[in-house]
């Protein structure tokens, strides 16, 4: 049943043929291997396979034939050596980090992460001895001073909620090289590998919320991470323990959620480039954030390490929390919801959503205003999605 296998260019192919050769069956659509256990012919095998780094039939924490298959998957996408999956992008994260850093170790973070990793950097890791810098992403410098000479990894995320700041990446990677070989850790989740390719880049590893874009149907929870092979052995060896095992329907999930995901990405970045357009010129609308407007401060720099701009945008509104809220409960077909990336419009408003992890003061000192609605632009057609916001907007 296996054919050579061929050298593949496009992302949309690789999406569609990557896995083809791991499915040794004649469905198109490869079974899922629904089992937590694998059986062993003999002793002398079941020892060989017990102590063998990531094997695919012995016990599903450990590998299991559906993740091989989303696995070779992302890796073709994001160019890396090797890639794993987990059970959310939090253990994506959480296994990049604790996987690689010791007791006395430093850390370069941005000030601006995904909620969850902030937690990790601010209340976990310095408990465990690790030494966490803070930087405004959009500063290069600041990124150049927080190095130490105890530095182990600098971690980002480009673009990053909700104001769609970017991280210079081909600066990160020149840092880290020109200190000594820092690991670099890039959250690519927002992006995906159609839009932004880290590795390529020079970063040695790019994590992923699988639940967004790489999954694409609101119905998965996962984590993913491309890289080098001995940073991902050391990453899955430290996995088994963390226990962020993903389950085979899951990945089954995930494998048919990416063999569209060149086209839902075209779709996604489509869309939310024409609402970036149609907000920017609203009067009811103060300021339009998305990178790829001209009128985003770091415009060049995401067109220089972009090819593409995601579904994700935030825009703010001149009526402050009454005008977005309005927004939000007069939209039609998008609907007010965490998460993002999947094929249908969700909205937030991220003054509410991250009243936990930042005060009202921190909240205006880093723009998210009262007024701000996020959007994660779904995959509608775009004359619908423009009236929906139309209508919406007239309510305000
Ligand atoms: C950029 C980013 N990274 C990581 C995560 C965490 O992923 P998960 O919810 O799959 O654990 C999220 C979740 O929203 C996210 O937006």
């Amino acid at each position: 049943m296996s054919k050579e296998k061929l050298n593949l260019e496009g992302m949309q192919t690789k999406a569609v043929y990557a896995a083809k050769n791991l499915n040794q069956t004649s469905a198109i659509s490869p079974p899922i291997w629904q089992t937590t256990t694998f059986s062993a012919e003999s002793a002398e095998e079941f020892a060989e396979i017990a102590i063998a780094t990531k094997p695919q039939e012995f016990y599903t924490r450990y590998g299991n034939p559906n993740h091989a298959m989303v696995e070779e998957t992302l890796k073709e996408l994001e160019g890396g050596e090797t890639a794993l999956v987990f059970g959310s992008g939090m253990g994506a994260i959480f296994s990049a980090i604790a996987s690689q850093l010791n007791a006395g170790d430093h850390i370069v973070a941005q000030r601006n992460h995904y909620a969850g990793a902030t937690t990790l950097l601010k209340d976990i890791l310095p408990r465990w001895g690790i030494e966490v810098s803070y930087v405004d992403q959009t500063s290069n410098a600041e990124f150049a001073d927080a190095v130490k000479p105890n530095t182990k990894m600098i971690y980002v995320e480009t673009p990053v909620n909700p104001l769609m700041q970017i991280t210079d990446l081909r600066f990160i990677v020149e840092l880290a090289k020109s200190r000594g070989g820092i690991l670099t850790v890039c959250d690519n989740t927002f992006a995906t590998p159609v839009n932004q390719r880290p590795l390529e880049l020079g970063i040695d590893t790019v994590v992923h919320s699988a639940t967004k874009y790489i999954g694409g149907h609101h119905d998965v929870t996962a984590g993913a991470m491309v890289g080098k092979q001995e940073f991902l052995e050391r990453v899955w060896k430290f996995a088994l323990v963390a226990g962020a095992a993903l389950s085979p329907f899951d990945a089954w999930l995930l494998l048919r959620g990416l063999r569209t995901l060149g086209l839902r990405i075209e779709r996604h970045n489509r869309n939310a480039m024409a609402l970036a357009r149609f907000f920017e010129t609203h009067a009811k609308a103060a300021r339009v954030y998305y990178p790829g407007l001209e009128s985003h401060p770091q415009y060049e720099l995401a067109n220089s390490q972009m090819s593409g701009f995601t579904g994700m945008l935030s825009v703010e509104l001149r009526g402050g929390y009454t005008a977005a809220d309005k927004l939000m409960s007069s939209l039609k077909l998008a609907t007010r919801a965490a998460s993002l990336g999947g094929f249908e419009t969700l909205v937030v408003h991220p003054a509410s959503m991250w009243s936990l992890q930042l005060s009202a003061e921190q909240r205006a000192a880093t723009g998210i205003n009262e007024g701000l609605v996020r959007i994660s632009v779904g995959l509608e057609d775009e004359p619908d999605l423009l009236r929906d916001f139309e209508q919406a907007l007239a309510e305000v």
